[in-house]
């Protein structure tokens, strides 16, 4: 590599700027949006209970197993599977996952739009007073039907995406996480508790925290564990090309633990947010709907001391959440078109981005904008394809590829670099060579034979 090429790639100023990096990439509206949506039509505290096994047993390895190859190859993912297997259909893994990654984007750019829309609403004092359900779902029906509206939110959200992007990974991403992130925290610890503290709140939590195993069936366990690929950034490539950024000295161990566990934590955190609030408006614990949170945390600003102020914080660090997750996103294609194309990172950036705003105007007009595109639902399509059923192929050939073509012990060799002792080791590798692969493998065939059967 050439200097001037090198200098293109960028990377981490130290570890902790790869971790803010990552967790921010990880946390953001999977865990406030998706979360909280997939356990209300997926039974409850069963998903709930499924999505934490399935995090801790296959999102784990396959995040280390990411970060692994990452950093052994110092390359974006179709650069990491050419250099380890130079000339073979593996680096078509690589290009799977630059295309889920622009699928995803797509509608979670809309879905970030909404978050910034909700910042404007806010902000402007629609949620002051008492704020009954039917209000909030009118005005959340009445903002995603207006193709102006969404359109402009989605266009901005992508915008500072691809400007952050063509700045380069250190100016770019590190900058933002460092102070903002901790804030989102602190905020939703805060909430929590609010929303406890309300009346009625019991049967929320019955309904989020105490399992019914007859709502427990392959599409619980399908959809809880492409929720955990999509919550961690997972079987697309993302934590590839982040890995490739991290000095040899790190930990990656530690690291994708700490991800892994930060991410879990905000997930589960605006679940006891949301349940208690739909309880405490006399709202079923399984309202459907693609947009509960945007129906939901509107109430619980109303029931606040200074909920205006609370509501637009919350919504501004949901926007900056949004956006450190959509620039590791937008990474993954400008990193292949920088490494293997020469391309310099402004002119891969604006390309990519504007495909993928292209790629999003069915999503952005599926929620009323559009009668054709409200009736497939195409957000809600994307959304499984793209943000499920694709993550969970690519972790599974990223599993293969480690555990059997480059070798576990070559990637452990790899994970020593820092981690000298690493004493996860015979669990991590029992996981990328069996149970993952199995589980995703017999997952997605109980899946086709119920489409083929209807
Ligand atoms: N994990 C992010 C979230 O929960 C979204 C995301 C960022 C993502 N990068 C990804 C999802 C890569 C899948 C793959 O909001």
């Amino acid at each position: 590599m050439d200097g001037q090429q090198l200098s293109q790639r960028g990377a981490w100023g130290s570890k902790v700027a790869f971790i803010f990096a990552a967790t921010g990439s990880a946390i953001g509206l999977g865990n406030i949006w998706r979360f909280p949506t997939m356990v209300s039509q997926n039974g409850g505290a069963v998903f709930v209970l499924i999505y934490i096994l399935a995090v801790a047993l296959i999102g784990f390895t396959v995040m280390l197993a990411e970060l692994t190859l990452g950093r052994h190859a110092q390359k974006n993912p179709v650069g990491a599977f050419e250099y380890i297997k130079p000339h073979t259909p593996w680096k078509l893994i690589g290009y799977l996952g630059i295309l889920t990654g622009i699928f995803i984007l797509s509608f979670y750019a809309v879905v970030a739009g909404w978050a910034l829309g909700y910042f404007f609403k806010t902000a402007s004092g629609i949620f002051k007073g008492k704020v009954t359900p039917e209000m909030s779902n009118q005005i959340f029906t009445e903002f995603s039907s207006d193709p102006i509206q969404v359109f402009l939110f989605f266009a901005i959200i992508m915008g500072l995406t691809i400007f952050i992007i063509s700045k380069g990974v250190k100016k770019g991403i590190e900058k933002w996480t460092k102070i903002l992130m901790p804030m989102l925290f602190i905020l939703i610890v805060f909430l929590a508790v609010r929303a406890l503290t309300l009346p009625g709140a019991g049967q929320g939590i019955t309904f989020y925290l105490k399992p019914d195993f007859s709502k427990l069936n392959v599409a619980v366990v399908l959809f809880a564990l492409g929720q955990a690929f999509f919550s961690l950034s997972l079987g697309m490539g993302t934590m590839i090309t982040y890995g490739s950024y991290i000095s040899k000295s790190d930990n990656l161990v530690s690291s994708a633990g700490w991800v892994s566990f930060s991410d879990t934590l905000i997930a589960l955190l605006a679940g006891l947010i949301i349940f208690p609030t739909l309880a405490f408006s006399g709202q079923a614990g399984s309202v459907g709907g693609d947009a509960l949170a945007f129906k939901v945390f509107p109430l619980i600003f109303s029931e606040m001391q200074g909920g205006q102020i609370f509501g637009t914080l919350f919504f501004a660090l949901l926007c900056v959440a949004a956006i450190t997750s959509t620039i590791s996103l937008l990474e993954v294609p400008v990193a292949y078109l920088v490494d293997e194309r020469n391309w310099s990172r402004n002119k891969a950036a604006l390309l990519a981005g504007f495909i993928t705003f292209l790629i999003g105007i069915p999503a952005a007009l599926s929620t009323g904008g559009m009668e054709f595109f409200t009736k497939i639902n195409f957000l809600g399509l994307f959304a499984i394809i793209f943000g499920n059923i694709s993550l969970a192929v690519g972790a599974l050939f990223i599993c293969i590829f480690i555990a059997y073509i480059w070798g576990v012990k070559k990637a452990v060799k790899e994970i020593h670099s820092g981690n000298p002792r690493f004493n996860l080791r015979p669990l991590w590798a029992f996981s990328v060579k069996f149970l993952s692969p199995a589980a995703i493998i017999i997952i997605l065939i109980t899946l086709i034979k119920k489409i083929i059967t209807g």
